[in-house]
């Protein structure tokens, strides 16, 4: 007998799929569905797009023989004249129903108050002319969630560049932009010289934009310290310390609002976000855009609590980091996941200019996969 013989007695056909052994010894089972959708012919290698429409199939498919030849499986279909080869290390990756590896899912790192001369920084120039350092800047992002851009050029334009290295730039109902300086009839409290409470932005959209960023233009004001803190390393901090509490602000969803002359935007949204890996991912706050919490009023009982010793906690400081911007810097951070307030300062002492805009976390995260991996296309 020789060894094609042997691989082909190896492979065992059932009636919904096969069994056959792995590179690697593992026998492992594929559903004739999911190997017939999969076949590498069902994907144009120019669009990368998927060209088979198995609801086009008219009865179930299934192997009318296969073996495993030249480490790949080989299977000749019933009723068609189609036959599949799928490579061995292909079926390898889908053996445990486990997801695709995805090299934007990078564990996070918290950060305290002491983080600031740490703060990962990128020149902006550099990072227009340099696609590697792009990556590693959008790998500061996932990880630390924040990071401060250097050298903007003090325009417009600047800001749009360097939002469009992550994605594109994603409107709110603020707008393409929005500028924080002071107004004389606010719409926000962002519009004033009064201080602002820690919290993320626009909580109140169903997605709230994913990535911010804050350009300063002009800072000469006296007083309007920047104030952030990670709210994984609060959160994190919390679930240790409270998990009663913990398990309440993660689960029960609270209203947020925003609501004026031409638009009432509302949102439920839970305080922390966790991600599928059960791990916490962001934050949701803000007082200014706290609704009436229209919960049970026995749960408010158990919740109010909870939810006032959490925002204590992120007031505390060992996490709250506090600099002075400088004109040409641009912060860039994860709305998700960092707060970010400010002290009050002086309307009249000097002028105090930031223009911010957003980016969503998805487009992020694409950007990094096209530029540290090979997806499933690349040649
Ligand atoms: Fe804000």
């Amino acid at each position: 007998m020789n060894v094609m013989q042997d691989m082909t007695a190896a492979v065992s056909l059932g009636d919904k799929g096969l069994t056959l052994p792995l590179a690697d010894g593992r026998e492992a089972y594929f559903n004739y569905y999911w190997l017939r959708d999969n076949c590498p012919s069902s994907f144009n290698t120019e669009t990368r797009e998927r060209t088979f429409d198995i609801f086009h199939l008219e009865t179930a498919p299934r192997a009318a023989s296969a073996r495993v030849e030249d480490g790949a499986l080989v299977i000749d279909w019933a009723g068609e004249d189609h036959v599949t080869r799928m490579p061995l290390s292909t079926l390898a990756q889908y053996t445990d129903g486990r997801p695709r590896h995805d090299p934007a899912d990078l564990p996070r790192v918290a950060w305290y108050s002491d983080h600031f001369a740490d703060v990962p920084r990128f020149s902006q120039p550099e990072l227009v002319k340099d696609p590697a350092l792009c990556a590693k800047w959008i790998e500061a992002l996932l990880v630390e969630g924040l990071a401060i851009v250097t050298d903007m050029p003090d325009s417009n334009e600047a800001l749009t560049e360097t939002a469009n290295l992550l994605g594109t730039v994603r409107p709110t109902f603020f707008g393409d932009f929005f500028d924080v300086k002071t107004y004389i009839n606010p719409t926000n409290s962002a519009y004033t010289a009064a201080a602002l409470e820690l919290h993320t932005d626009t909580p109140a959209e169903e997605h709230a934009p994913g990535v911010q960023f804050l350009h300063c233009r002009r800072n000469s004001v006296e007083g309007g310290g920047s104030l952030y803190a990670d709210g994984v390393a609060v959160a994190n901090d919390f679930r240790a310390r409270d998990p009663e509490g913990f398990k309440l602000l993660s689960t029960v969803s609270i209203p947020f609002y925003c609501e004026h002359d031409t638009y009432d935007v509302r949102s439920r949204q839970t305080v922390i976000e966790l991600d599928a890996h059960g791990e916490v991912s962001g934050l949701t706050i803000s007082q200014h855009m706290a609704d009436i919490f229209d919960l049970p009023q026995d749960v408010l009982d158990d919740y109010y609590p909870a939810f006032c010793r959490f925002g204590k906690m992120l007031q505390e400081d060992r996490y709250v980091m506090k600099f002075m911007m400088k004109a040409g810097e641009c912060l860039v951070f994860d709305n998700h996941r960092i707060v970010h307030g400010r002290a009050a300062y002086t309307a009249s002492s000097g002028e105090r200019y930031l223009r911010g805009t957003y980016v969503d976390r998805g487009e992020m995260r694409s950007r990094y996969r096209a530029l540290v991996s090979e997806g499933r296309f690349k040649a």
